[in-house]
């Protein structure tokens, strides 16, 4: 059984104190933070940019998982590295309007992961083409834009073709589900095969981080 990696998203901290939350986050356990990047056009809210992502960078040594819910991310993305990105994620969606497979090499160039990810009404078969140029395949659990909205259970049919697929090709692969999840859809999506968990408002909203991100991995 792999170790289940906690992935708390920044969106939903206290920006203003924001060099704190990094380092609470990191005492109480975190293994990665998620970075969400909205531009208003691909997603209808606008987050922030790759100075966020370089400021947090300078907060920690947790590997920074950023996740691109932006078009022409094949553009923008040398910023995200040089910002110190590890892993980066792309939407597989045209409206994201991008080559896929060309911006997924563009990445591994630039010595980051590789992730793909899909809407939640967006098929899985759309990402076959490029399951072997990943490191990280992402599935959304909620309609990407927003914190706080509800689990999607649906989903899993998807978590489960991903770790089929996963279990004959690429052991390596990290599984990583995003939106809605607190501790009760965090074993829903671990027992559907999910390693990597993605939590803004369970976490941030929690009187006790270290508490709350212990009961996501189901200690
Ligand atoms: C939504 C983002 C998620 C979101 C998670 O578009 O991709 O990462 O911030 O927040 P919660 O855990 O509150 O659903
Ligand atoms: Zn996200």
């Amino acid at each position: 059984m792999q170790r289940v990696l906690i992935a708390p998203s920044i969106l939903a901290a206290d920006s203003s104190r924001l060099a704190d939350e990094v380092r609470q986050i990191e005492q109480a356990g975190a293994d990665w933070i998620h970075c969400d990047i909205m531009d208003g056009h691909f997603v209808d809210n606008i987050s922030f940019g790759p100075g966020m992502v370089a400021t947090v960078r300078k907060l920690t040594s947790l590997p920074l998982d950023v996740h691109l819910m932006i078009q022409h991310p094949d553009h923008y993305l040398p910023r995200f590295v040089d910002a110190g990105a590890n892993s980066i994620t792309v939407h597989v969606e045209p409206e994201s309007e991008h080559a896929v497979g060309k911006t997924l090499r563009q990445i591994r160039d630039a010595g980051c992961r590789a992730g793909l990810t899909l809407n939640p009404a967006t098929p899985f078969e759309l990402l076959e083409p490029f399951l072997g140029q990943l490191d990280l395949l992402l599935i959304m659990t909620v309609h990407p834009g927003f914190g706080g909205q509800s689990f999607r259970a649906e989903q899993m049919e998807k978590v489960r073709q991903a770790k089929n697929w996963k279990t004959k090709n690429n052991p390596s692969l990290d599984l990583e589900v995003d939106g809605g999840i607190n501790p009760e859809t965090a074993k829903i999506s671990i027992e559907n095969g999910a390693n990597v968990l993605v939590a803004g408002t369970s976490i941030f909203k929690s009187k006790d981080y270290a508490a709350e991100i212990r009961a996501l991995r189901g200690e």
